[in-house]
């Protein structure tokens, strides 16, 4: 038979391979289906690229005893330099994972782009990818979820989320936009210059000397604003960079007890801001790509948040030397803000007049109205995302779960409110949000000003078969959680805070007719689930069904 389908045409007309339908053009008299943007291989310019110079000698370590770190701030000839490199060729795609199915994979993406653009700019950073990967099985526990290769983007599975209060460091999420640079202690020092009155270098050894610098020690939850992105993802699509837009699910949130000290102190050593500088830029040593440029990791927070000491340099995590993918040896913590201002693997912090406008600050980490995506977007669009709303999400159990219980269904999962506002009452509803079961104080972890809050609860559910329990956080400004995924959706897919909802399938066992046929599987020694593989044995008696019809005939109502 000759057919004029594709193979997969059910697929693209349910809409499960989005990335393969047609854009329709309906603004002539009929509907013309556009092409789509294909790429192409790998191509190089090899000539261009040669002309350029040699990497080895271009891109060399910045100081001894920094594996991997290249500074690019400092030399503008050196960024042309890459990007001419990185213009003098083109890549091959990244493989979608948002209008297409997800791999099931761990690591689930690659980060193809990532690693072939450190291998093409070359020199110090050849060996980058594979480094960090070595650090990720050395420092991080087996069962983390490698959400993106590289850089390293990785959370804890559901079951340890929540397993502690305090984040074991090596299950506490990790959010990279590049490699991880391996710094020795000795050959570690950082700069605080730009408009402060007298710019000072200093080592680790000056920030520990307690004559100098009072010791802070702090309970802190980071969170990233991409948590529970998965969410926006699944309902609909968005900017589909790997990097930036990792399908984070609700484990990208961790929190740990840092000891450092406070930025004001270091600030007030050196003769304090001059010139009406009224930001903090911090400099990261990692190396980040983006639009065929090169650069360090920076982003800034407002002088208002230092001066409130809500900004640490930290140098140990959990009572243990800073981990190196947590930024060893010193990383900048900001309470209260989303975890991208907290800058690991710190070199520089410079005193500057307006927020830093480098990329990840103004181009990333920005929440978008509804109505603005591909077609229309202008940076300025975005709000600046800085602290993070109240949010809550269910880590057990999971989406899709069949829940055998005696009329309570167990539930465990984490609550969150940024910018020093804190959980005050989390609840559960076992019917998609219309009657909330307030969980006991007693059942919520410590209450801290800077932290999430852990929680367990009996959710009472007499009802069977598919039901949808929801979660919702009211934090210490009686602030609470929009309804629906589709209320907070937005292009960028930040900031997932809406109600978290999963469904399950209740199966109540406190009553008889469910108790029974539990039982009758036991004896048959069937399993249960899954719940779709149909009933093995009979549902009743032929006896049983007479019975019935005998006493309740006919099926058919009388016309009289
Ligand atoms: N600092 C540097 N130098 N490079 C980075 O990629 N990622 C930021 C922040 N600090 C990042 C960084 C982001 S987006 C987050 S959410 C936090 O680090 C995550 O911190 P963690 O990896 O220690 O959990």
């Amino acid at each position: 038979m000759k057919t004029t389908n594709r193979p997969d045409e059910w697929k693209i007309e349910q809409g499960l391979a989005g990335a393969e339908l047609p854009v329709l053009d309906m603004t002539g008299p009929k509907n013309v289906p556009l092409t789509i943007q294909t790429f192409g291989q790998l191509t190089k310019n090899e000539e261009a690229i040669k002309a350029v110079g040699d990497p080895e000698k271009l891109f060399t370590r910045e100081r001894e005893g920094w594996v991997g770190f290249v500074e690019w701030e400092n030399y503008p000839d050196k960024k042309a330099a890459a990007h001419k490199i990185l213009t003098s060729q083109t890549f091959p795609p990244n493989p979608e994972f948002q209008l297409g199915p997800i791999p099931g994979t761990n690591p689930v993406l690659p980060g193809t782009h990532w690693k072939m653009w450190h291998h093409a700019v070359g020199g110090e950073l050849t060996k980058i990818p594979e480094d960090s990967w070595a650090t990720v099985l050395k420092e991080k526990h087996p069962d983390m979820l490698h959400l993106l290769q590289f850089p390293y983007n990785g959370e804890p599975p559901k079951r340890l989320v929540t397993a502690k209060e305090i984040t074991p460091n090596s299950l506490h999420f990790v959010r990279n936009h590049g490699g991880i640079p391996l710094i020795d202690y000795d050959k570690f020092s950082f700069i605080m210059d730009g408009l402060v009155k007298n710019p000072r270098e200093y080592k680790m050894d000056d920030l520990m000397d307690e004559s100098r610098f009072p010791r802070m020690e702090k309970t802190v939850t980071i969170q990233c604003s991409g948590t529970r992105r998965i969410e926006q993802i699944l309902l609909y699509p968005g900017q589909g960079d790997e990097v930036p837009q990792a399908p984070w699910a609700e484990g990208a949130i961790g929190t740990a007890t840092y000891v450092g000290i406070s930025l004001k102190k270091i600030i007030k050593e050196c003769g304090g801001l001059i010139d009406g500088a009224k930001h903090l830029e911090f400099y990261g040593a990692d190396t980040y790509f983006k639009d065929d440029k090169v650069m360090n990791y920076l982003v800034s927070v407002p002088w208002s948040k230092v001066k409130a000491n809500e900004v640490m340099l930290a140098w140990e995590m959990n009572g243990e030397v800073l981990p190196a993918i947590h930024g060893y040896p010193l990383r900048i913590v900001v309470f209260g803000y989303i975890g991208a201002r907290s800058v690991k693997w710190l070199y520089r912090i410079k005193a500057i007049k307006e927020p830093s406008r480098a990329p990840v600050q103004s181009q990333e980490y920005l929440y978008f109205p509804q109505q603005v995506g591909k077609h229309n977007f202008k940076l300025t669009d975005g709000i600046q995302i800085q602290e993070m709303p109240v949010s809550s999400a269910i880590m057990s159990p999971w989406t899709k779960q069949v829940c055998i219980h005696n009329g309570k269904i167990r539930c465990k999962g984490w609550a969150y409110s940024g910018g020093g506002r804190w959980p005050e009452r989390v609840e559960l509803s076992a019917d998609g949000g219309f009657n909330w079961y307030t969980i006991p104080i007693d059942n919520l972890s410590k209450k801290r000003k800077w932290t999430w809050r852990t929680w367990e609860y009996e959710l009472p559910c007499d009802v069977e078969g598919w039901v949808e329990i929801v979660c919702r956080c009211w934090d210490s400004a009686l602030n609470t959680q929009p309804t629906f995924t589709r209320t907070a959706w937005n292009w960028g897919l930040h900031v997932t805070h809406s109600c978290h909802r999963i469904s399950i399938y209740s199966v109540n066992k406190s009553r008889k007719a469910t108790q029974d046929r539990l039982a009758e599987f036991e004896e048959a020694g069937i399993p249960f689930g899954p719940i779709t593989v149909p009933l093995a044995f009979p549902s009743q008696t032929w006896d049983d069904y007479e019975k019935f019809w005998k006493e309740h005939d006919p099926r058919d109502a009388e016309d009289d």
